[in-house]
């Protein structure tokens, strides 16, 4: 019997509903070729969802995804709507619900395209940020006293659980044992944050020295951002909490190259809860409706997706499919300095992963 794995499919809004079809395009011919069946289950919730209704999704929206093994999705918001409400309405509710605490977003310069680095090539840029999505600086945790008074003051704490640690840690040194640099660096500040970022450190060489094979450094996050930028090439796994995540996750595919490409992904590892896969970029309400965006990042978010459901020969196809179309001047979109449309970028990625 064929290995079935169902996805839930969440185009979103704007250049999501164009790109998705691509992503789902390249998806089923890898399907094809490596014999397994993709249940797709679609979901029209997005900004015009909130119009109608006042809700981004139904109450009982994420009971709806539940069943499926990943969630495909495009991108969420819309001029009209403020951003908070779709963010906090369907992507929050999603990454804490289903516990996925686990961050994912690869930094590969791909050949043939454009980083805005001097002087580096493919060879130079290839690193993974690992960032913690669930606890960290980003708590709910805190307040705001004597408000309106001189004594007026607000607090709001950082919250470093063991748990919320090591299994990030671990998670980014099984990741680098599949690496062929076998490298860890972890995101500190321990010089001016004095009791979490000590703690996240002795947590890291604990993790550490569990893994003798695998090379580690650390770097205050200040540096840290300047070293992305002149050394990417010191880079393998980074691993970083919530805060110095989120914003290694931004300059991470910035020093890479184009948006239209980056890829990321939000991810259960215990498979306890669907993960779910997503291009780094929105809804590009600029260029939405006119079949010019890049649908690659949405592409190689399902290869990232194929990987974590098992089909790692497929994952492996569709990236080698990017690599060569890139490579070797295949048809690009407007963004990487060509005239294809969307749908010419998926067809020829699906082609060439149906034919190998
Ligand atoms: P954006 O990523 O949508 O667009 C930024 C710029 O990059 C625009 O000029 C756009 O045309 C270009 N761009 C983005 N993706 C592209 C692609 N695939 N091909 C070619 N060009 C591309 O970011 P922006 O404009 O800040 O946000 C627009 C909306 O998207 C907002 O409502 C925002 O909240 C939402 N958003 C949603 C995200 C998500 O769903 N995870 C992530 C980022 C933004
Ligand atoms: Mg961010």
């Amino acid at each position: 019997m064929a290995r079935t794995h169902r996805i839930a499919v969440l185009p979103g809004d704007g250049i999501g509903k164009e790109t998705v079809p691509e992503g789902l395009r390249v998806l089923d011919a890898a399907a094809r070729r490596f014999g397994f069946n993709l249940e797709l289950k679609h979901f029209d919730w997005s900004c015009e969802t909130y119009k109608e209704t006042g809700r981004m999704m139904p109450e009982d929206g994420l009971d709806q995804l539940r069943t499926s093994d990943s969630v495909f999705l495009g991108a969420v918001g819309w001029p009209g709507v403020p951003d908070h409400i779709s963010l906090w309405g369907l992507l929050i509710p999603m990454r804490r619900g289903f516990d996925q605490y686990i961050s994912l977003r690869p930094c590969k310069l791909m050949p043939g395209t454009r980083t805005p680095l001097a002087g580096r090539t493919p060879a130079d840029i290839d690193f993974i940020v690992v960032r913690e999505n669930t606890e960290g600086e980003y708590s709910s945790s805190g307040g705001r006293m004597f408000p309106g008074t001189p004594r007026e003051f607000v607090t709001q704490d950082s919250v470093f659980t063991r748990v919320g640690c090591d299994r990030v840690m671990k998670y980014a040194f099984e990741l680098a044992m599949t690496r062929k640099r076998r490298k860890v660096t972890s995101a500190t500040k321990s010089n001016g944050i004095t009791f979490t970022m000590p703690y996240w450190d002795e947590r890291f060489a604990e993790m550490a020295a569990q893994y003798p094979g695998i090379t580690t450094d650390q770097f205050h996050i200040d540096i840290l951002c300047a070293h992305f930028v002149q050394h990417p090439d010191w880079f393998d796994v980074v691993v970083g909490s919530n805060l110095f995540g989120d914003i290694l996750s931004d300059l991470g595919p910035a020093v890479a190259g184009s948006i239209g490409i980056a890829p990321s992904a939000n991810i259960n590892p215990e498979r306890a809860h669907p993960s779910m896969f997503e291009p780094v970029h929105g809804s590009a309400p600029d260029i939405a409706g006119k079949n010019i965006c890049n649908p690659i990042g949405q592409i190689w978010s399902g290869a990232m997706m194929l990987e974590h459901l098992g089909e790692a020969a497929a994952a492996a196809a569709i990236l080698d499919a990017i690599e060569r179309l890139l490579a070797e001047g295949g048809p690009r979109t407007r963004d990487l300095g060509g005239q294809a449309s969307t749908q010419d970028v998926g067809r020829a990625l699906a082609e060439a992963v149906a034919q190998g």
